[in-house]
């Protein structure tokens, strides 16, 4: 009897549950659409006799508006809950990002700069493509040195007038060439050389130059300010010693050695024994590279001198292969970080 039908399916439509938006349709599909369920009885609705058409029509009709108001109370529900799905929520934890570190040579530089900068000195930068007059002849370089050689020198495209600056004294006269005494300052930079690549040698590294020029420069000058800066890198128990050595740009020229940090001078495996570690090549500046630079050599005197980062990083934190500061390995580089 098709009155049962209706009353049994009315049970149903107030019962339906949908977990998705998918099963929804199935359900609209299942009783509405053309083939469904509900509209299935509107067909048979012809065939029933005249006397009951007003009692079926009315229940058929109730019918049909509780489904379609099921469902959409269905398909509203699921529609709500996919937009809350998409909220933000604003009381989860953040995706963390880490913090890089600066790189280990970076640390070295900036210490370096700092200490110098409490001196007085200021930071000056140059290119490191360079010309022959800037690495070489402005600094007094024989024509017949041997790092003007092929073998240390990068040069570019076969040019031998362009290249590769294998120093940073190349600032020296960059800064002399624009600027008359008083001049104090210091250059930090990249340098290049053509050597075998090994734990103790790369051919990229980096160096800070110091330069002074002004009236009565002195060598004491020169001592005093360099055992400033041993005590303030590697600290207040630090002595220094220069020993003759040449540069064709400073005369006299010296090598600074600096106690050894690690046994206080009593000789270990990182000083070889000897108690002292070599850390810069320094010296007066030559008058011949004054003069080379418009300065007058009879008014004027100055002091230089050069150091490699690599080499006082590796002696700061006791890293044996210099290789390291280039590989970026970040398992390497991770133990710097806290050093921001
Ligand atoms: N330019 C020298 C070097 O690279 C270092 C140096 C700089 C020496 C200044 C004396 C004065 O070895």
């Amino acid at each position: 009897m098709i009155l049962d039908k209706i009353s049994s399916l009315l049970d149903e439509i107030n019962n339906l549950d949908a977990k998705t938006s998918e099963e929804v349709e199935n359900l609209r599909v299942k009783y509405l659409s053309k083939k469904g369920e509900i509209t299935a009885l509107f067909d048979d609705f012809r065939t029933v006799a005249p006397e009951m058409k007003r009692e079926v029509g009315q229940k058929l009709n109730e019918l049909k508006v509780s489904a379609q108001n099921k469902i959409n109370a269905l398909k509203e529900k699921h529609a709500a809950e996919a937009a809350q799905a998409e909220r933000l929520d604003v009381s989860r934890e953040g995706t963390s990002h880490e913090i890089g570190g600066r790189h280990p040579i970076s640390i070295v530089k900036n210490d370096i700069i700092d200490i110098f900068s409490r001196l007085g000195f200021t930071v000056a930068e140059g290119p490191e493509v360079e010309d022959d007059w800037h690495v070489f002849t402005a600094l007094n370089f024989p024509l017949e040195h041997p790092a003007r050689d092929m073998q240390d020198t990068f040069f570019i495209n076969t040019n031998p007038d362009i290249l590769l600056r294998t120093h940073t004294s190349s600032v020296q006269v960059r800064v002399m060439e624009h600027q008359q005494p008083p001049i104090r300052a210091i250059f930090p930079g990249r340098v290049f050389r053509n050597e075998a690549i090994s734990s103790r040698a790369h051919c990229i590294f980096h160096q800070v130059e110091g330069l002074y020029v002004a009236e009565n420069v002195s060598f004491a000058d020169l001592k005093q300010t360099l055992l400033y800066f041993a005590k303030e890198m590697f600290g207040q128990q630090s002595q220094i010693r220069l020993r003759p050595s040449y540069f064709p740009f400073t005369e006299p020229s010296a090598e600074m050695d600096v106690s050894c940090s690690l046994c206080g001078g009593k000789g270990c495996s990182v000083c070889k024994g000897t108690g002292w570690l070599e850390i810069l090549g320094c010296g007066m500046v030559d008058p011949a590279v004054l003069e080379a630079n418009h300065i007058d050599s009879k008014k004027y005197s100055g002091f230089a001198f050069g150091m490699g980062v690599e080499r006082i990083a590796m002696l700061r934190y006791q890293i044996k292969d210099i290789r390291l500061f280039f590989e970026n390995d970040v398992r390497f580089l991770k133990q710097f970080q806290s050093a921001l």
